[in-house]
């Protein structure tokens, strides 16, 4: 009797240790407590970046993120490579008002318009009609418009961003479109597939994107899970280009995803 219990006891140590990964892949991930962001606390355009600092992965007031907190906040939170989030920086830090000698910059200098933030915004208005920060009903509504199925896929939401390219210069008198922003809105389509989806399939579950813009929250408990491999760049990239050859626009782009120069 006694040994056969210390057998069964022996036994599952060895099995745990012999596969630790199933241990890991068996405890479900969850995430750190989403508070709303209170006044005063700095948000801005980015629904992946405010929703990290609404689950205190990056700091809850939104100021002050240097490249270790940013890079620890996309990995932590989202399991996104921390090349990544070195490109990014390098691109967030020139929003900064103290942008050269900036080491840190404030979710709400993103929004600066003509630097990253940029017209055509699948969520956001254009800033020529009103504030671009804030999640807006109507332009997502726009967008939302091109997800006719329950599964998102890649031609909707090129067209979703095409239809909003098309509507920003029939009506904006003033809308621009840099080279960087062109590159930089793929790059934020392809997160869709990356980030809420694990970059696998090309599809994404509507609900799961309408929670998270509407809330900047994750998901999780709709059943929305973060994905368990690490996201490379080179996975940005190639949603990007995907997104690009349905929407019939590829070898035209003269930035990618990152807003880095490209060279045909
Ligand atoms: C340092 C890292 C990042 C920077 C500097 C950054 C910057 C920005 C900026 C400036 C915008 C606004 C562009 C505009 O619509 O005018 C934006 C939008 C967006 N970002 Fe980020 N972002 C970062 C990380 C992320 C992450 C980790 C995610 C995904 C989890 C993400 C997803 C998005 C999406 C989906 C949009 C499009 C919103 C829309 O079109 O309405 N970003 N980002
Ligand atoms: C970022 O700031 C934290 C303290 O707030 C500091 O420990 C860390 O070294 C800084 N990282 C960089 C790259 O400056
Ligand atoms: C939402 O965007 C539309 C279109 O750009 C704009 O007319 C409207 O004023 C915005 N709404 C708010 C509440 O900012
Ligand atoms: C998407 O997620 C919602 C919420 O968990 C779920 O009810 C729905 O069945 C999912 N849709 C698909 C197509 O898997």
């Amino acid at each position: 009797m006694k040994s056969s219990i210390l057998f069964a006891a022996l036994s599952s140590i060895a099995s745990v240790t012999a596969y630790p990964q199933y241990l890991e892949t068996r405890q479900a991930w969850t995430p750190q407590e989403w508070i709303a962001p209170g006044d005063g606390d700095s948000r801005g355009p980015c629904p992946g970046l405010n929703t990290l600092a609404n689950h205190g992965y990056l700091p809850r007031n939104g100021k002050g993120i240097n490249l270790s907190k940013l890079a620890d906040a996309m990995l932590a939170g989202f399991n996104i490579a921390r090349s990544d989030a070195v490109i990014l920086y390098s691109q967030a830090i020139r929003t900064s008002p103290n942008y050269p000698l900036a080491s840190s910059f404030d979710l709400s200098d993103l929004g600066t318009h003509g630097i990253l933030e940029h017209d055509i915004s699948l969520s956001r208005s254009d800033a020529y009609f009103a504030d671009p920060n804030p999640f807006n009903a109507t332009v997502w509504a726009e967008t939302a418009s091109h997800f006719t199925t329950p599964m998102i896929t890649v031609e909707q939401v090129a067209k979703a961003r095409m239809g909003r390219l098309a509507t920003s210069k029939a009506t904006n008198p003033e809308h621009e479109l840099s080279a960087l922003a062109d590159g930089f809105s793929w790059g934020e389509c392809a997160s869709f597939f990356e980030i809420m989806a694990d970059g696998t399939t090309g599809t994404v579950n509507k609900t799961f994107i309408e929670y998270w813009f509407r809330n900047e929250r994750m998901p999780t408990e709709i059943g929305w899970k973060r994905r368990s491999t690490t996201m490379p760049s080179s996975e940005r990239l190639k949603y990007t280009r995907l997104l690009e050859e349905a929407a019939g626009v590829s070898g035209i782009l003269r930035r990618d995803a990152y807003g880095r120069p490209l060279f045909h």
